[in-house]
C-alpha cells in the first residue's frame, strides 16, 4: 500500500474510534487527486483542453481542488449550473445533457456559458427562439451520434446504436437547416460523447479518430467550419482488476501521434472527463456487523450498502476491497469471524441486491473489522439512493492537501 493509503487508512482508524457507534464513512484525499489530475493535463497535447464533468462527484471539494488544474467543468442540469456558478463564478462551463428544460436553457443563456451542447432538433429550436426573445447570442455544439463498430462495446453505451443521447448523424443536413434560422445561436463544433467505461487505451484512440475522421468529411460535404471537438469522457475504471488501469500514457502518446498525422492543430479538442479524474482518491469503509452461513456461502454484513455506495450495484462487478483489521474489541460476546474463506459482503438494506462484492477471499475477517473499498470517488454517493430505509448518511471526510503534506513530512 502506498503512503498515499496509509492516510486513508489512518483517518478511517481515527473515524472508527470516535464514533458514536458502528462506523461508515466516505474518505476522499485531496493530494490524490490533485497529483493525479496534474499528470493527467501535463500529458495532453497543447491543443487539447480537459473539462471536469462534475456529475461523478460534485463535492466542493473535489471541485474546488480540481478548479485550478482544469480547463472548466461541464455541468448537466440547472441544479449543477447553479452550484458551480456559486462557487466558482468565473470558471468556463459547458452544458451538456439531455431533456433540458426551458428554465434551464433559459438560466444557461443568461449565465453566460461558454457553450451549450444541444441534444435534439427540438432543443435547438427552443434554445433558438428564447435567445432571440431576450436578445441574447449562444455558441453551441451540436452532440451528435454515430454509427460505430463492434469494436467499441462497452458496459455503458451513450451512442452507437439508438438512444436518447444527441443527434443521429443521418438529420444532420436537417438540423443544419434548421440552425439557419437561429443567427442567434453560434454553431462552433461538435461533441461526442458515445460511451463510458472504455479500459482499452488504443480502442480509445481508435473511436477518436473514428470522431476526427467523420467531422472532417462533414466539412467536406457540408461546409462545417468547426473549431472545436468535444470527444467527451468515458475512459474506464478497471474495478475488476485494478491493477490494469487504462494506459493513459500510451493513450496521450498515440493522442500526439494522430493529431501530427491528422494536422489536427486547427481545432480545439476538449475532453469532459468524470469518474477517470475521481474515482481514484475516494474510499468508502464499512465496519462489520455481522458474519453469517447460509447455503454454504459466508454474508459479511457492513454498516451501509449501496445507498451509500451503488457503484457496484450499478456498474454490476464485485467491488475492489480490503480488510483493515481493528485490534480493539470490548463488547460482551464473542467475535466471529470468516477465516481463509470465501466472502459475499452485503449492506444493511431489506434486498437481495444490496451486494457489494461476492465470493471474495479474504485471510480474515471479523466483526468489528473495517471493510474499505477503493476507487469510490466517482458515481458512488452521488448516484446512490440514500435515503432508502432511513439509515444514517456515512461521514464524509475530505483530507485536505494540506493535512495530507504534514503527514507525508512527518
Ligand atoms: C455528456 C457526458 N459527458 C461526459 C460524461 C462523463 O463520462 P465519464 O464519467 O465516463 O468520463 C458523461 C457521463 O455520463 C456524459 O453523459
Amino acid at each position: 500500500m502506498s503512503p498515499e493509503w496509509d492516510r486513508i487508512i489512518a483517518a478511517a482508524r481515527r473515524a472508527q474510534a470516535t464514533a458514536d457507534g458502528p462506523w461508515c464513512g466516505y474518505i476522499y484525499d485531496l493530494e490524490i487527486l490533485r497529483k493525479h489530475v496534474s499528470r493527467l493535463v501535463a500529458t495532453l497535447p497543447a491543443n487539447c483542453d480537459l473539462f471536469y464533468a462534475i456529475k461523478a462527484n460534485s463535492d466542493y471539494p473535489i471541485l474546488d481542488t480540481l478548479a485550478p488544474l482544469v480547463a472548466g467543468f461541464e455541468i448537466a442540469s440547472g441544479g449543477e449550473l447553479a452550484w458551480v456558478r456559486t462557487c466558482f463564478p468565473h470558471l468556463p462551463v459547458i452544458f451538456g445533457g439531455p431533456g433540458k428544460t426551458d428554465a434551464e436553457l433559459d438560466q444557461a443563456l443568461k449565465a453566460s456559458l461558454e457553450y451549450i451542447h444541444v441534444e435534439s432538433m427540438g432543443e435547438l429550436m427552443r434554445l433558438g427562439l428564447l435567445a432571440r426573445q431576450h436578445d441574447l447570442s449562444q455558441a453551441i455544439l451540436l452532440r451528435i451520434n454515430l454509427p460505430l463498430g463492434q469494436a467499441h462495446d462497452v458496459p455503458l453505451a451513450m451512442g452507437g446504436r439508438a438512444t436518447p443521447f444527441g443527434i443521429d448523424a443521418a438529420l444532420l443536413p436537417e438540423c443544419l437547416q434548421l440552425l439557419e434560422s437561429f443567427p442567434e445561436l453560434r454553431l462552433e463544433g461538435v461533441h461526442f460523447h458515445l460511451m463510458s467505461g472504455q479500459l482499452d487505451a488504443a480502442v480509445h484512440l481508435g473511436l477518436l479518430e473514428h470522431y476526427f475522421r467523420t467531422l472532417e468529411g462533414w466539412e467536406r460535404t457540408h461546409g462545417l467550419s468547426v473549431r472545436h471537438v468535444n470527444v467527451g469522457g468515458g475512459i474506464g475504471v478497471n474495478y475488476r482488476n485494478p491493477g490494469q488501469p487504462f494506459d493513459w500514457p500510451g493513450f496521450t502518446d498515440g493522442l500526439h501521434e494522430l493529431i501530427d498525422r491528422m494536422d489536427l492543430s486547427k481545432w480545439r479538442i476538449r475532453f469532459e472527463i468524470g469518474r477517470y479524474l475521481t474515482a481514484s482518491c475516494g474510499a468508502y469503509a464499512m465496519e462489520v456487523l455481522d458474519i453469517k452461513r447460509c447455503f454454504g456461502r459466508t454474508f459479511v454484513v457492513g454498516r451501509g450498502g449501496t445507498h451509500h455506495f451503488r457503484t457496484p450495484y450499478a456498474q454490476g462487478h464485485s467491488h475492489p476491497f480490503f480488510v483493515l483489521p481493528i485490534d480493539r474489541w470490548s463488547r460482551p460476546y464473542p467475535r466471529l469471524a470468516a477465516n481463509d474463506e470465501p466472502v459475499t459482503v452485503v449492506g444493511q438494506l431489506c434486498t437481495p441486491k444490496d451486494v457489494l462484492a461476492t465470493d471474495i477471499s479474504v485471510d480474515q475477517v471479523r466483526l468489528g473489522d473495517l471493510l474499505i473499498f477503493t476507487l469510490a470517488g466517482a458515481y458512488a454517493w452521488h448516484i446512490s439512493h440514500h435515503d432508502f430505509l432511513r439509515h444514517p448518511h456515512p461521514e464524509q471526510i475530505f483530507l485536505s492537501i494540506q493535512e495530507c503534506l504534514n503527514v507525508a513530512a512527518e
